[in-house]
C-alpha cells in the first residue's frame, strides 16, 4: 500500500486578516520514485510573516501561492529513499518544500534551490528553521551588514521576542552594544531582560506615548535599528535616532494585513534622517549570501560556547499549520514559530 500525503492548500486570498476559510486539505498517494528523484518526510515546518504577502495575488520579490495548490515553507526533512546520487536514504536536509507530509524532489525545492544537507548532530533540528536558517541569518545580515553595529553602541529592536528580533538582540550583546528590544506583554519584555540579557525592553502594548517610553530608554540616541513593525514605536525610533545611525528596514508586520486603502500615512519625522546623516536601507535576507554563510559559522561557534539562547514555539501536526501561522501573525507565538510535522 502507498504512502499517504496529507496537504495544506490555498483555498481563498484573505481580504484583511487570514482566517481558516483561506486554507482547505486534502489527501493524496504518494507516487513510486522515479530515477533522479528523493522522497522526503517532512519533519519541521516553518511558518513565517512574509507567508502572508505571498497570499495575496501581487508582484514581489517571490511569486505568490496558487489558490488550489499547496502553501510552501521552510522545511527540515528526512531522507526515506533516494534513487538521487547526490542524497542517500537517512540524509537530513532543508528546502522550500510544500506544506505537506511527504514530499517527492528531484534534489531541488519548490524554488528550484538545491536541498541543503543539514548535520543533525549540530543542533536540535528545529533549530535550522529558526536561530540557525532564514530568521538567524537575517538577524546578523541586518545587524551586521547593514546595520554595521559596533561595541559600544546603542541598538533598538522592535519584535524583539521572536524569531529575528530575539536574535538581533543576542548579536548586539555579543557585539557589545547596549540593546533594547520592544514586545508585546509583561511576559515577553520579562524574558528579554531576565533570559536574554537585554538591557531595557519596552512593553509596546502599554505604553502612554511610545516616544517617550523610546527617549526614556535611549538617553544617548540609538545608533542601530533593527525595525521589524512599523507604526508608532518605529516614528519614536526615527526620531530619536543618532547622528550618523543606521536603519535596517527588515519587516513592516504592523501591515501585513491592513487592506492598502486602510493603511496609515508615514511614518512622520524623516526630516530627522537627513539633519542627522541617517541610512535607512531596507533588504531581503537571500540577497546577501555571504553574510548567511557568515552567519552559520558564528552561530554554530556562539552556541557551543552558550552565548546563544533559543525559544520556539511548536504546533504539532500538518493540519494544525493553519492556526501556527494565523497565531503567529497575531503575536500568539514566544520566539520562533514552528509546526513538527512527523518524529524525525
Ligand atoms: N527582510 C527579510 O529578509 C526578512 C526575513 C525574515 C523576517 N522578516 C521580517 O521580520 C519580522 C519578524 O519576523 P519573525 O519571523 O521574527 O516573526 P516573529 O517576530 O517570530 O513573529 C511575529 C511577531 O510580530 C509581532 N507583531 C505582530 N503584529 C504586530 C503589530 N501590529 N505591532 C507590533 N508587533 C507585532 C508579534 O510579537 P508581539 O507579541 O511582540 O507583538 C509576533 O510574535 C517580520 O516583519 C518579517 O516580515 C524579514
Amino acid at each position: 500500500m502507498s504512502l499517504q500525503n496529507k496537504r495544506v492548500l490555498l483555498a481563498s486570498r484573505p481580504d484583511g486578516w487570514v482566517s481558516d476559510e483561506n486554507f482547505t486539505y486534502d489527501t493524496v498517494d504518494v507516487p513510486d520514485l522515479a530515477e533522479g528523484q528523493v522522497l522526503l518526510q517532512n519533519v519541521y515546518m516553518s511558518v513565517d510573516p512574509y507567508m502572508r504577502a505571498r497570499m495575496n495575488d501581487a508582484k514581489s520579490y517571490i511569486p505568490p501561492f496558487q489558490i488550489g495548490a499547496p502553501l510552501q515553507a521552510g522545511m527540515v526533512a528526512k531522507v526515506l529513499a533516494s534513487r538521487n546520487a547526490n542524497y542517500s536514504e537517512g540524509d537530513y536536509v532543508v528546502g522550500m518544500l510544500n506544506w505537506e507530509q511527504y514530499s517527492i524532489t528531484d534534489g531541488n525545492g519548490v524554488d528550484g534551490t538545491a536541498l541543503r544537507k543539514i548535520d543533525p548532530n549540530l543542533a536540535p533540528l528545529s533549530y535550522h528553521l529558526g536561530i540557525l536558517g532564514m530568521p538567524g541569518m537575517t538577524a546578523w545580515v541586518g545587524t551586521k551588514v547593514i546595520g554595521e553595529a559596533k561595541e559600544g553602541e546603542n541598538l533598538f529592536v522592535t519584535a524583539a521576542s521572536g524569531a529575528v528580533g530575539s536574535v538581533v538582540g543576542q548579536i548586539g550583546k555579543n557585539l557589545g552594544c547596549r540593546v533594547v528590544g520592544s514586545a508585546g506583554g509583561p511576559e515577553k519584555v520579562a524574558f528579554l531582560k531576565e533570559e536574554l540579557g537585554f538591557d531595557e525592553a519596552i512593553d509596546y502594548k502599554n505604553v502612554a506615548s511610545p516616544h517617550k517610553a523610546v527617549r526614556q530608554a535611549f538617553p544617548d540616541m540609538i545608533d542601530v535599528l533593527f525595525e521589524n513593525v512599523g507604526g508608532p514605536m518605529f516614528e519614536a525610533a526615527i526620531m530619536n535616532m543618532n547622528f550618523m545611525g543606521r536603519i535596517a528596514l527588515c519587516g513592516m508586520i504592523a501591515d501585513y494585513n491592513t487592506k492598502p486603502s486602510e493603511m496609515e500615512p508615514g511614518p512622520r519625522g524623516l526630516f530627522t534622517l537627513i539633519g542627522r546623516n541617517i541610512k535607512m536601507q531596507g533588504f531581503i535576507v537571500f540577497n546577501y549570501q555571504e553574510g548567511c554563510a557568515e552567519w552559520v559559522q558564528v552561530a554554530s561557534g556562539w552556541l557551543k560556547e552558550g552565548k546563544l539562547k533559543y525559544k520556539e514555539t511548536v504546533a504539532e501536526g500538518i493540519e494544525n499549520a493553519p492556526d501556527a501561522f494565523i497565531g503567529m501573525l497575531k503575536g500568539k507565538n514566544f520566539g520562533k514559530q514552528v509546526v513538527k510535522i512527523s518524529d524525525a
